[in-house]
């Protein structure tokens, strides 16, 4: 073998293990379409008069859950299209499902309740 291709292709291995190692790249889940369900105005406002305790940075954790624990086993549901009964119900059926705790469970409520009183129309 040349010993250029040698050490060329032991720097690109180098490159795809560090790559691998690297938790950075494999934390994928976290934030996965920021702007289909966003954290806008209307979303903010509801939490801040509904729980008016809650940082804005409980709805973005909120949002993570969401978004990483709730499409592992189907597309992940649109929010404004069930009313807040629906919701409400639905988040108790699938907390175990998603063996989220009770402070996730209570995050992901906030958030999910918060964009869906904004964005729904019924
Ligand atoms: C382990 C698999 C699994 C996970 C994880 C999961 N679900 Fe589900 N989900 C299901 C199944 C199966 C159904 C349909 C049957 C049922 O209602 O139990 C369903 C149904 C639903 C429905 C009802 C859809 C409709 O049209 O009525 C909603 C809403 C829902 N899931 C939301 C969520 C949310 C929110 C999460 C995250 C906390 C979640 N799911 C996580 C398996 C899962």
């Amino acid at each position: 073998m040349n010993i250029k291709y040698f050490f060329l292709s032991t720097i690109l291995i180098c490159l795809f293990e560090s790559c691998k190692l690297n938790p950075q790249s494999q934390s994928t889940t976290q934030t996965v379409h920021p702007a289909l369900y966003p954290i806008d105005a209307g979303t903010k406002g509801v939490a801040a008069s509904r729980w008016p305790e809650t940082p804005v940075a409980d709805l973005v954790k909120g949002q993570s859950i969401y978004y990483a624990n709730c499409s592992k086993c189907h597309e992940l549901p649109k929010i404004e299209q069930f009313s807040e009964r629906k919701w409400i119900h639905e988040i108790d059926e699938m907390a175990p499902k998603a063996e989220l705790s009770s402070s996730e469970k209570d995050l992901l409520s906030k958030y999910v309740l918060s964009f869906r009183d904004a964005h729904s129309t019924h």
